[in-house]
């Protein structure tokens, strides 16, 4: 089988080479982006005068033919072609014959692969964006139902102070609303065209970049081709922000699995989105949020795997460069799917906000308020109403009640200057109402909140 760069070679490709050294199984997931590309590319060098006009419409009417062919599945995809660009160059020519030859002029495959690759990621960071406003939506939906009801909110896993469940789950649209910002500022910045750099140094033939650039949709030309051809930062930056974006996930997802445990019992994940276990038949468990968790691990590796392949190449195309793709289009795949299926994990979970405010009970939630209290209304400073305030804990112990339900009596013993309106500083509703600072939960700044991001989703 011959090679299109077989000219100066005098024996043939083993195929243990052709096995090694292919990327055709992977890279012709691009096969969109590639045709659009020599699309682009022949018409600005028919413009340029180095393609005729006729030779122009072979090529746009075999190009299409070759998509065609891919679409329906009779195109051919071999081994020995190496990549897609030869293989669809080779059969571009036995289409349309020698007018095929002249695709290639003034481009190489370096700034070909790189504007194939880029253009695809530059596409997946704006689906991931549409994506994430989804399960945002989701997320504002649920919230919106409990803006008043109380949960304990905790520092080192302990109750620490209550707070309400939308505010929590504000917490993860801030972490979301960060992503998308993420995705479209790399979007913003990686969005120039690297064609016409051809192999490292630029052509002589008289192209004009800024047309294909153009026709491509990137809003410019980049400045230098030797750093163009072997740029992948775009590649490194959406897998670090799928990584990011991937964390917050699992950091709810662990929250889930802990909420739905019988000993939280916050909340009860659908059984659409549940599963069972082959030996206990009582068992329902949350692999949703498991594996959501899980899959985290395996778009680090992709990420960490691409910045090794990176640090130690010379510019400027190197062949290490090729090992680019499947990790980024697995982390793609994985932040999809995982995206989809949260937010219907999330739409369908049932809340169990009586659970929630019993926990709320365990663990004197309002002690806080209470040392703020003797700050605020009896003028005592902050370390002895804190040492005031542990007291009153203890005597909740060792009434085995809750700070929340104890009686005046038992306080005015511990410290004569506590009075009647303390009471209401130790329910645990007005605790949380009462953090009215900015960003806090109380229940009319959480609103405030969930208004924030209604706006920034538009809705
Ligand atoms: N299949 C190659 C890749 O994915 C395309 C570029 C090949 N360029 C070269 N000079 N061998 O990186």
């Amino acid at each position: 089988m011959e090679k299109m760069w077989s000219g100066r070679f005098i024996g043939s490709a083993s195929s243990l080479l052709d096995q090694f050294n292919a990327s055709i199984m992977f890279d012709r997931k691009l096969y969109r982006e590639d045709i659009e590309g020599s699309l682009a590319h022949a018409a600005m060098l028919t413009k340029q005068g180095i393609l005729t006009t006729e030779e122009f419409r072979q090529i746009t009417e075999g190009l299409n033919q070759v998509m065609s062919e891919i679409e329906s599945g009779v195109f051919e995809w071999k081994i020995s072609d190496e990549d897609l660009h030869m293989a669809i160059e080779k059969r571009l020519t036995a289409i349309i014959g020698d007018a095929g030859k002249k695709l290639h002029t003034a481009r190489s495959r370096n700034d070909q692969v790189a504007v194939d690759f880029r253009r695809y990621v530059l596409r997946k960071n704006l689906e991931i964006v549409d994506a994430l406003k989804l399960l945002m939506h989701e997320v504002l939906v649920v919230a919106s139902k409990h803006t008043e009801t109380i949960l304990p909110g905790m520092t080192h896993l302990q109750h620490a102070q209550p707070i309400n469940f939308a505010f929590h789950l504000g917490a993860y649209l801030a972490m979301f609303k960060r992503d998308i910002e993420r995705f479209e500022s790399s979007h913003k910045r990686n969005n120039i065209s690297p064609l016409g750099c051809a192999a490292l140094a630029g052509t002589p033939h008289n192209i004009d970049r800024n047309m294909t650039a153009e026709l491509l949709g990137f809003d410019g030309v980049s400045t230098n081709c030797l750093d163009t051809v072997s740029d992948r930062d775009f590649a490194l930056e959406i897998l670090f922000n799928i990584s990011t974006m991937m964390m917050h996930i699992s950091r709810l997802s662990e929250e889930l699995v802990m909420w739905s445990s019988y000993e939280f019992g916050f909340v009860e994940l659908s059984d659409e989105y549940s599963t069972g276990s082959s030996i206990m038949p009582q068992k329902k468990n949350p692999d949703v949020p498991e594996l959501l968790r899980g899959k985290t691990g395996r778009v680090y590796g992709s990420l960490m795997g691409l910045l090794t392949v990176m640090k130690g190449l010379p510019l400027a195309y190197n062949k290490d460069t090729q090992e680019d793709k499947e990790g980024v289009f697995d982390a793609v795949e994985t932040a999809e799917l995982s995206l989809e299926i949260l937010k219907e994990a999330i739409k369908t979970m049932q809340v169990k906000p009586h659970n929630m405010e019993k926990a709320s009970k365990i663990g004197h939630l309002s002690a806080t308020d209470l040392a703020d209290y003797l700050v605020q209304k009896c003028n005592i400073p902050f370390r002895e109403a804190h040492f005031i305030t542990g007291k009153a804990v203890a005597k909740s112990e060792e009434l085995k009640i809750d700070l929340s339900d104890i009686e005046l009596q038992y306080l005015q013993e511990i410290d004569s200057r506590i009075d009647e309106d303390v009471l209401k500083f130790l329910s645990i509703t007005n605790s949380m109402n009462a953090r009215t600072s900015a960003g806090g939960t109380a229940t009319l700044r959480t609103k405030e909140q969930l208004e924030y991001f209604k706006s920034f989703l538009g809705v």
